[in-house]
């Protein structure tokens, strides 16, 4: 995972996912997408990004397919239990065996069923290193009190979590978010590869740990729980490095990176007119983000349609390449460039919506890069991807490194195709 970055990430990003980075009362998924563009332009290819969850692997798949979420470095499941690495999600083994430790589920599940108060959660949320329940907020402190008292009783070391006023967690003393991101910069440290900096994001009781991880700062969304708040107003309220953002989810992490200047904060998605935006530092992962946010607002005919702009998108494609569609078809550019010019406003009205995944960039001369990503498309439910490959070059005067203002080169390659459509 880390041999993706050749030197210490500059930013790690640790981010709580319902309610944090996923907003369920957002149906268009606009700051979640907003975060997306940011991450892909300037942060993937230096960067880390780690997601923090309440919820086990099965139910974190669940969302994968429902929301258009990135492919995380790490992913941190079940209440800080379970850590996987890289898109494949190898299990962390020694996590797992570091939670042995004084801990014995069978225990835990005789105390708690004394308690008429907690209702069990579905089997997929019961995992090793996690027994969870829903229980009511009215005397919530009580049956955790008492619970706590019992289990002491036993001898046994737990942490007991309850979190957005419905759901109780117990989990071995070692376990839970912020220890879980203990051990990482623990590991990291090990390898000389501590994050410059780290944001850690987050929104319910199951986070406030996080908040308590030396040197990181860290976002309380706007719409964060009352435990969370609570608990910061009792225990940080004095600490500088932790905000209660303004706006809600996604958009909230977008406000901290700004607010701790931790790089640019300025999503592709907000820039209105992409002829007169101007971005200092050249980035091949910004080029093909806008090329594809520009592309998305021409078929939903959010953009002008006129003559001038198609010749300049035109004129940034290489003439005489070819574009190779997924079923191995190859066309010459000029009838893609054709065929753009005909879809123009098809997706008029609709929840028509691209985003990028994976954006890897590789410098292959002084002036030209080989730009590797994921490509999703999704009208509504249905959702594809195209794994894409774009060879880029700057133009002999060198306009686009000095301005940024130029757009995409050639598509040389698509590849890979596969449709999903979300549960
Ligand atoms: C997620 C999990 C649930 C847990 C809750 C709070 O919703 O699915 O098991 O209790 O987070 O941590
Ligand atoms: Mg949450």
């Amino acid at each position: 995972m880390m041999d993706r970055l050749s030197g210490p990430p500059r930013l790690m990003i640790v981010s709580d996912l319902d309610f944090t980075m996923v907003d369920h009362e957002d149906p268009e998924n606009l700051s979640l997408l907003r975060f997306n563009s940011l991450w892909e332009a300037y942060y993937r290819q230096f960067s880390l990004l780690v997601y923090s969850t309440g919820r086990s692997p099965t139910i974190y798949k669940q969302l994968r397919k429902e929301k258009p979420l990135l492919t995380p470095d790490i992913t941190i499941m079940s209440v800080g239990t379970e850590i996987a690495y890289g898109e494949s999600m190898v299990p962390d083994s020694d996590w797992e065996q570091c939670l042995n430790l004084n801990w014995d589920k069978d225990i835990v599940t005789q105390e708690t069923a004394k308690f008429p108060q907690l209702i069990p959660q579905s089997d997929t949320e019961q995992r090793p290193h996690k027994v969870s329940f829903f229980l009511e907020k009215p005397n919530s402190s009580e049956v955790i009190k008492a619970l706590s008292e019992c289990l002491e009783k036993r001898k046994l070391d737990v942490k007991i979590i309850y979190s957005n006023g419905t759901a109780l967690d117990v989990l071995p003393k070692g376990a839970g978010k912020g220890q879980a991101l203990a051990y990482l910069l623990r590991k990291f440290k090990a390898n000389g590869r501590i994050p410059l900096n780290s944001l850690v994001c987050g929104d319910s009781g199951n986070d406030a740990e996080l908040f308590t991880i030396p040197e990181v700062y860290g976002v309380m969304v706007s719409n964060a729980q009352e435990e969370l708040l609570q608990w910061h107003a009792e225990n940080a309220k004095n600490n500088p490095n932790i905000i209660h953002s303004s706006e809600r989810c996604a958009s909230g992490i977008i406000q901290a990176i700004g607010k701790f200047s931790l790089g640019p904060n300025v999503s592709p998605r907000d820039i209105k007119d992409f002829g007169k935006c101007r971005v200092n530092v050249f980035s091949p992962g910004y080029e093909v983000v806008n090329f594809y946010l520009f592309y998305e607002r021409w078929r939903r005919a959010e953009v002008e349609k006129s003559d001038q702009i198609f010749q300049n998108l035109k004129s940034s494609f290489y003439p005489l390449g070819t574009f190779v569609h997924p079923c191995g078809t190859e066309q010459p550019m000029k009838k893609c460039t054709d065929m753009m010019e005909r879809l123009y406003g098809d997706k008029q009205g609709k929840q028509y919506q691209i985003w990028l995944d994976r954006v890897s960039t590789s410098q292959i001369g002084s002036d030209s890069w080989l730009v590797k990503f994921d490509k999703w498309e999704s009208t509504g439910e249905e959702r594809y991807c195209c794994l894409t490959t774009v060879l880029l070059t700057t133009k002999e005067d060198g306009r686009i490194i000095k301005t940024g203002d130029g757009s995409l080169a050639q598509v040389l390659e698509e590849k890979g195709y596969t449709a999903i459509s979300a549960a």
